[in-house]
């Protein structure tokens, strides 16, 4: 039941206010001694002529409050504090949650709505770095939720994989490129070259022709430049590939920005009929003072295309296909002011759905007391990350295995470290609000204490083991509401009302596109439940019929914590 629905119902018949006015009034108490929820009457002292402690009493005093079932009523000056009944509350939520399974937290709130989520979008010929799992994370992560939420989601990869640098590539591979190299690991040789290419030209300025030349002659789709274009696209596909794999994740569609150059001359001739196009030392702009915005460059003066003009075509070919109830694009913060611009633009010329597009910024990535033998300089390469993510999370579970006495193969050993490993480092992502700077440190993401993917797969891991050691004692988890009915106390009632709010914390994930409401929320469900786990006897329990309400808590617990790290791109282990 919805609980704040149906309080805002009682009070709507008793005040005659609508019961969506009342809703919104609602609040959730600051402590959970003051209650569940809480109904302020401060804003209808007015239209009903009384104090707010007045109006309180008056509510409270109806028949339809005072002698309700489902919770309990107390005024607090000018508050009705709402304690929900815990028998209650413990039967609804668990049954949910056992009934709906892996469902749990799902809705059908999107159904029938596209959501375009473009995500990832590197530079091909370029590393993959932990800046660029940033964005592949939360992406993600979001395309989870809003399925969760019913909508029709398209995971986009809009690659960098055009621009005046395929010119330089083609170039350089022709005078120094090594195809052993190249097979061996594409992109440091394609890095090799393109640096190289920067060195030379220098001195040698005839380069730069015949970069423009072989950037020039790939745009009019010359079949050797573009044979050469596409090696170098699908060999980086190749190895961006094999992270996603790793990441569990997938996209619908490679769309990069080559794929809407031929799309542009019809963008220039719609602004220009529109009569946005303006010149500007030689180049096409839109002017977007209007906006406080710099102008949007479209065409440069020597006639390419750029960036913010592929981006603007790809808007406009997305909403033809897919017409979008949302097209978000989750690429750093630093570039706000181009998606400011872009959306400007298509405001500008008469498209409303530019309102519908959404620019999700994320922090930066840093580092604490970390060395990495990086291959480049000093980006981080993802892949090195999470090696090393899994070799100390390997180090930490055959510490734990030998000292609790576990038996495991090697085999086993390497999957669970190649999940909690990767978890570790992908909840370290989504673990804090995005736009916030993340900071990487061993220490803080393998800690099995803190919050921590470790700590909730562990968590879910050990909760398992304690509900199959039962079912080898012939115990189950109870569905009988009579016997569920007996969690009541208050560690038992926190989890519960911890697993009631996931449901609110997926939607609230999607209306913020904040992966971390669903982090946090996970992370408050295994806090609650540990609490509750030291400091109880499970399976060893006197009343049978106890062992078996706290059984059927734990299977919840595993549903919800299962589900909520789903969301977040992170997969459980049963044993660790
Ligand atoms: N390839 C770009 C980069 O690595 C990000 C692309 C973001 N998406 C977009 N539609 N502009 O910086």
């Amino acid at each position: 039941m919805d609980y704040k629905t149906y309080i805002s119902g009682k009070i709507s018949q008793i005040t005659d206010i609508p019961s969506e006015e009342i809703y919104k009034l609602i609040e959730v108490p600051p402590k959970q001694d003051m209650g569940d929820f809480a109904f302020p009457c401060f804003t209808l002292a007015k239209t009903m002529r009384k104090a707010p402690p007045m109006i309180a009493q008056d509510i409270l005093n109806n028949e339809a409050i005072s002698g309700d079932q489902v919770f309990k009523a107390v005024c607090v000056g000018p508050y009705v504090n709402f304690y929900i009944k815990r028998e209650g509350l413990a039967c609804d939520i668990i049954s949910k949650i056992i009934k709906a399974g892996e469902d749990y937290g799902s809705s059908d709130l999107g159904q029938g709505k596209n959501v375009i989520v473009e995500f990832s979008s590197p530079n091909i010929a370029k590393p993959f770095h932990v800046g660029h799992a940033f964005t592949t994370v939360l992406g993600n992560s979001l395309s989870r939720i809003y399925k969760k939420l019913g909508y029709n989601v398209i995971r986009m990869n809009h690659l960098g994989d055009y621009g005046t640098q395929f010119g330089k590539l083609i170039t350089a591979y022709r005078l120094w490129g090594d195809d052993n190299a190249l097979n061996d690991d594409p992109i440091k040789e394609l890095l090799r070259i393109y640096v190289k290419f920067h060195e030379e030209e220098k001195n040698d300025p005839s380069l730069t022709d015949s970069a423009r030349d072989n950037f020039r002659k790939l745009e009019e789709g010359c079949p050797e430049e573009y044979e050469l274009w596409k090696k170098f696209r699908d060999m980086s596909l190749v190895v961006f590939e094999k992270l996603y794999k790793r990441l569990g994740v997938e996209f619908d569609n490679y769309n990069g920005e080559s794929f809407y150059s031929d799309k542009i001359p019809a963008v220039v001739e719609d602004l220009k009929a529109k009569g946005l196009l303006v010149e500007s030392q030689g180049a096409r702009v839109v002017d977007l003072e209007e906006y406080g915005l710099p102008p949007c460059i479209i065409l440069k003066s020597d006639g390419t295309t750029i960036y913010a003009s592929r981006d603007i075509a790809a808007v406009l070919y997305r909403h033809n296909e897919y017409n979008f109830d949302k097209n978000i694009y989750v690429v750093g913060s630093p570039q706000a002011l181009h998606f400011r611009q872009v959306f400007s633009v298509l405001k500008k010329a008469g498209y409303d759905f530019a309102d519908d597009c959404v620019h999700v910024g994320f922090g930066l990535v840093k580092f604490k007391d970390m060395k990495f033998s990086t291959r480049d300089g000093n980006i981080v390469l993802l892949e090195d990350l999470l090696n090393e993510a899994v070799a100390k999370t390997r180090e930490v579970i055959v510490e734990n295995a030998r000292t609790r006495g576990t038996d495991m193969t090697e085999e086993e050993i390497d999957e669970i470290a190649e999940k909690v490993g990767i978890g570790s480092v992908i909840y370290t992502y989504v673990k804090s609000g995005r736009e916030r700077d993340i900071v990487f440190s061993w220490e803080e993401m393998l800690d099995f204490e803190g919050d921590t993917a470790p700590y909730l797969i562990y968590t879910y891991a050990r909760t398992r083991s304690i509900l199959r050691k039962a079912m080898d004692q012939g115990i189950e988890p109870s569905s009988d509401e009579g016997v569920i009915s007996k969690l009541t106390s208050d560690e038992e009632y926190s989890v519960i009302k911890a697993l009631a709010d996931f449901e609110d914390a997926v939607k609230k994930a999607a209306n913020s596109n904040e992966p971390f409401m669903i982090s946090r929320q996970i992370a408050l469900i295994a806090r609650n439940f540990n609490r509750f786990y030291n400091n109880s006897r499970i399976l060893g329990d006197e009343d049978s019929d106890m062992i078996k309400a706290r059984l059927a808590l734990c299977d919840a617990v595993c549903t919800t914590i299962k589900s909520g790290l789903d969301l977040l791109g992170i997969d459980v282990v049963e044993r660790m």
